[in-house]
């Protein structure tokens, strides 16, 4: 088996063809794509079976040199896996599955897991066409999950495989996006309305919540909501952080003008049913094809409160800005009228995170019992079919997880590796089922390593917050439902003294945030008895307890054997082999007239280079 294997390789590696001009590779097209570099040299178009649990990426990259294409976790590049390929000038090809063993250094994998689709080079392009497994057994390789995915690129402008600055992008990219817009339905009879803030004068404050209260357009009859797209206005650098559209209850007398959302004015902050968010990174949104937001009736909101974070981090003075959103709607209507609702932990004010942790989690319980008399009729149940995730700068992964009973059912959402920069609203792979008497916990994991003070819950991008946007359908009256631990006790648990929860914030600021007290702050606020708030739409607001229930992590799934390859001592899981690719190896012309360039490299200690013909047909 071994020496059938290494022969196997060694074939592999003198198989011998030009490959020009051989597009090869599926038929059908690649849904997504996305350039990844600022310049717009680097193109990558991709698709994926979530069933077969396979991805296949298409890079294009202008150079005539080597192209590469992997996963980082984001913090540094050691370890990242990166599929690299290219055209020799004499015409050969040239894949193989390699990771990094420091911020610049390529070494082959042990296990091959990407399976070569097609690989060409023109006067322009090099275009490199492989797919891999979401999960290869081999550890080398970083997972393609659906978490927000660091995607490495990389390419030189010689065939010399080493790793260049200049030459190396990485971007967050939420790959496996489950709806393509292309896909949905776009009515014949779209009217486009925008919610926008007129002539906005900037502050030159570092953070500043502007809001405003707008109508939404009048119609005669009910109309529905199907697609929100942000509406930006271009400045020298980015300055809107993130827009929220809030639906107006029927109760308040609202405000006129702009102003500070959590200001002197308090009437500023009416409104709390959040219907769209977008934050930086994020794009259009389209609900899916049998939902909507419900204008029109009675029953909807008339009004909106606009809200735009503006970060202005070099304090520029003089910049107008007219951001807010573009909405599309239509009076073909559809199945549903849809909801959102707001978890999390409450913002302020008793969120707090120290300084200096590696790891730091926080928990908001939301308990639904108190739903059905809240909202003023039964509450159907809950179908929750997409989510957005908020944290600010220091948040690193976020969870939502529901329990019937007692019993752990699912988590809903989550991503583990956060990117603040890319927030967007996501679909699910399946709808979520929540029943009125569920509890629902979200879990916020901060790293504070680069701070010296105490975090706290606020607004502003350097305060903190905890949230999770459930989209569903059919809607209810309740708006949000979040949780804060008793910290009174958290406080005796560090030592301090408190009799009320100000006091209990303060002693914070008395703790000296060692390893240990940061352990023990985090264990007390897990422990503590939480305060659950429900608000509904009309700002009727009511309280109720809980306790935080345990999280039992979702096993992963199996790995996916790879395609060929030797297994390194240090792979504790060894991968097994199928047979590699039978068009790889039946389409070769073997010859020996390519050894000198493979033992070239081999001699330079540099890679272990795996030569592949390509052929039509593959
Ligand atoms: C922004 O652009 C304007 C012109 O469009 C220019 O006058 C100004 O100096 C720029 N500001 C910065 C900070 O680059
Ligand atoms: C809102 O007000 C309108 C009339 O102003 C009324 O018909 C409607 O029932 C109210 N909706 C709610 C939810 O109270
Ligand atoms: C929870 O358990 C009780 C008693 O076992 C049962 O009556 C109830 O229907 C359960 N609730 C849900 C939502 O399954
Ligand atoms: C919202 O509350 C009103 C009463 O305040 C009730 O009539 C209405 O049915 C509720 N809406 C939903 C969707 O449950
Ligand atoms: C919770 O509700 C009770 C009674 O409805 C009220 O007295 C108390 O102030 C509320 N607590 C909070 C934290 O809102
Ligand atoms: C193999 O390559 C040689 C020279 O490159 C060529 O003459 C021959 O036709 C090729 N054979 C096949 C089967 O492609």
């Amino acid at each position: 088996m071994a020496c059938d294997l290494l022969f196997r390789l060694l074939l592999l590696m003198v198989l011998a063809a030009t490959s020009q001009g051989n597009h090869l590779g599926p038929t059908s097209r690649l849904r997504y794509s996305r350039f990844l570099d600022p310049s717009n040299v680097i193109f990558l178009r991709w698709d994926f079976d979530l069933e077969a649990e396979m991805i296949t990426f298409e890079l294009q990259v202008r150079t005539a040199g080597w192209v590469g294409l992997g996963v980082t976790n984001g913090y540094t590049f050691v370890g990242a896996d990166l599929v690299v390929g290219g055209v020799l000038p004499d015409g050969n090809v040239y894949f193989s599955d390699q990771h990094l063993v420091d911020e610049d250094t390529l070494e082959e994998d042990g296990s091959q897991d990407a399976k070569l689709l097609g690989l060409t080079e023109d006067d322009v392009y090099t275009t490199m066409l492989f797919s891999r497994p979401f999960r290869s057994c081999d550890p080398h390789d970083k997972d393609i999950t659906s978490d927000t995915v660091r995607v490495l690129a990389a390419y030189g402008l010689d065939d010399m495989l080493k790793l260049d600055p200049e030459r190396t992008f990485v971007k967050s990219i939420f790959l496996l996006q489950i709806v393509h817009p292309d896909d949905l339905d776009v009515p014949e009879d779209t009217i486009i309305h925008d919610l926008e803030i007129t002539d906005f004068l900037i502050p030159e404050d570092d953070t500043t919540y502007a809001c405003t209260f707008l109508p939404l357009p009048i119609v005669s009859k009910k109309h529905h909501i199907y697609k929100f797209e942000p509406k930006l206005v271009y400045h020298n650098e980015t300055m809107v952080h993130h827009i929220l559209v809030y639906a107006c209850g029927n109760a308040s007398a609202l405000p006129t003008g702009i102003s500070d959302c959590y200001g002197a004015d308090p009437a500023f902050s009416l409104c709390s049913q959040v219907i769209v968010g977008w934050a930086v990174g994020g794009t259009s949104y389209q609900f899916p094809d049998d939902v909507g937001v419900s204008i029109g009736t009675p029953l909807d909101p008339q009004w909106i409160r606009l809200e735009i974070h503006y970060s202005n981090f070099h304090n520029l003075p003089g910049v107008h800005d007219t951001s807010g959103i573009r909405m599309y709607y239509t009076a073909h209507l559809r199945k549903y009228d849809m909801g959102v609702l707001q978890l999390g932990f409450l913002t302020f004010p008793i969120h707090f995170i120290p300084p200096g942790a590696e790891s730091f989690m926080s928990y908001g319980l939301c308990k639904t019992e108190k739903f059905e008399e809240m909202n003023g009729a039964p509450v159907p149940d809950i179908q929750v079919y997409g989510y957005l995730l908020h944290t600010h700068l220091a948040g690193r992964a976020l969870q939502a997880v529901q329990y019937r009973n007692g019993t752990q059912l699912r988590t809903i959402c989550k991503d583990d590796t956060y990117d603040f920069n890319l927030q967007e609203t996501r679909d699910l792979p399946h709808r979520v089922e929540i029943k009125p008497g569920d509890e629902l916990l979200i879990e916020c994991h901060y790293q504070t390593l680069d701070r010296d003070f105490l975090t706290f819950g606020g607004p502003s991008t350097i305060n903190e917050m905890c949230l999770v946007f459930l989209f569903y359908y059919p809607r209810n009256n309740i708006s949000s439902c979040m949780g804060y631990p008793d910290i009174i006790y958290v406080a005796h648990e560090l030592g301090e003294e408190a009799s009320d929860s100000m006091e209990g914030m303060m002693a914070m600021n008395n703790v000296e945030w060692t390893l240990e007290n940061i352990k023990k702050a985090e264990k007390a606020c897990k422990e503590a008895q939480q305060t659950v708030l429900i608000k509904t739409i009309d700002e009727v607001v009511e309280n109720t307890t809980g306790w935080i229930p345990e999280i039992i992590p979702t096993p992963r799934g199996p790995c996916l054997e790879s395609s060929g390859g030797k297994v390194e001592p240090q792979d504790e899981t060894p991968a097994g082999f199928r047979a590699a690719p039978m068009a790889l190896l039946a389409s070769g012309n073997a010859t020996l007239r390519h050894l000198p360039m493979a033992a070239l490299l081999f001699g330079q200690g540099a890679f272990f280079w795996l030569l592949a013909t390509l052929q039509a047909g593959i």
